[in-house]
């Protein structure tokens, strides 16, 4: 049997070049080997206040990216996360078998919550139902980003515990999936923090959707420095580096070539090729999006998708439910 691959992105638009590739990239090349099952998580982007509006454009928005990025719905099960009510279901049964310890030590709780004495419980609870969103695939494999390795840590120390407590085979341990390049692209505009959706400035990321004339921009202002030379040291020249590492990703040139190719020639120029390299790589997204975004087909993806969807979570939620003696309904 061909392993699962479970992954999410959240629906808050300005879906960027970071989360293509640290994530999205990934999981195309996984769904020819795997059987992926790719989901776009509206119950996370609650946890912070969303206009209904929006939150419904930005669904169909990251729909249609994922399609536009070369995720094939024959080969991929593609859905909305609250469609399956399976995940909240099991959320609630890991919340009673993990820690406010552990979860106070989450660093992307402590970011988002920084300054305000009580933050919403679903962002404090918000790892929780991540870990519902694996377990309940029964995932053995999931593409994330650097910033999501102590999410995928607590997963797996979540499910440990159950298996000890409720039987081995409860659920299956998944193990994170992160590349070597793209696993953490840096803001533009301040190399030393991600490149992140919600950065108050569009300068700071470059979006899957951006023309032309922005990635021009973005690219061009980037931060560097003053040294010159094209070498990458992320501690030294965390600009330049960060550029190296998106030109090689994109190009698939190995960064010492490129810095090779760069030898004795200056940032301008590089940033030029750079940005033909990202112009030629995201046109045909943003094509392809434009193509499908309003298309009938789009929805009757996510509908076919939530049903699939739902046959597994079913499954694994009679197995956990009997595990834990819950329900008298079989
Ligand atoms: P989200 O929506 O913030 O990001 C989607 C994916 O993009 C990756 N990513 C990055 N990779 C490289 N460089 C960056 N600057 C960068 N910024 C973001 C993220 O690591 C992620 O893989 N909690 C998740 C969504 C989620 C999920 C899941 C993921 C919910 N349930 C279950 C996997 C499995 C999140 O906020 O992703």
């Amino acid at each position: 049997m061909k392993k699962r691959v479970f992954s999410g992105v959240q629906p808050t638009g300005n879906i960027h070049i970071g989360n293509y590739l640290g994530a999205l990239k990934q999981f195309v090349e996984l769904q020819n080997e795997y059987e992926c099952v790719y989901c776009i998580v509206d119950l996370h982007a609650i946890t912070l206040p969303k206009d209904a509006e929006d939150l419904h454009k930005h669904i169909l928005d990251v729909a249609a990216l994922y399609l536009a990025v070369g995720l094939d719905p024959k080969k991929s099960v593609i859905f909305v996360q609250s469609d399956v009510p399976g995940h909240a279901e099991l959320a609630w049964v890991l919340m009673c078998n993990s820690y406010t310890g552990e979860l106070s030590r989450m660093t992307q709780f402590k970011d988002k919550s920084r300054g305000s004495e009580s933050a919403p419980t679903g962002l404090f609870a918000y790892p929780v139902l991540m870990a519902a969103d694996i377990l309940l695939y029964d995932a053995d494999i999931v593409p994330v980003g650097n910033d999501q390795k102590q999410h995928i840590e607590l997963t797996r120390d979540i499910a440990i515990r159950v298996n000890n407590k409720y039987g081995e085979n409860t659920f299956v341990v998944p193990d994170g999936r992160f590349l070597k390049e793209g696993a953490r692209i840096m803001a533009l505009d301040n190399p030393l923090v991600k490149m992140s959706k919600s950065a108050e400035s569009d300068l700071s990321r470059i979006s899957l959707l951006d023309d032309e004339a922005k990635i021009k921009k973005s690219i061009m202002k980037a931060e560097t420095d003053s040294d010159g030379t094209i070498r990458y040291d992320m501690e030294k020249k965390p600009g330049i580096s960060n550029l190296l590492n998106i030109y090689s990703v994109f190009s698939g040139t190995a960064i010492a070539d490129l810095e090779a190719e760069y030898t004795g020639k200056g940032y301008g120029a590089f940033k030029k090729d750079l940005v033909e390299i990202v112009v030629g790589a995201l046109s045909p997204i943003r094509e392809r999006f434009e193509e499908i975004r309003y298309s009938k087909e789009l929805e009757d993806i996510l509908k076919d998708g939530a049903a699939r969807a739902d046959v597994i979570a079913k499954e694994t939620m009679r197995r956990v439910k009997s595990h834990f003696g819950l329900g008298i309904c079989k």
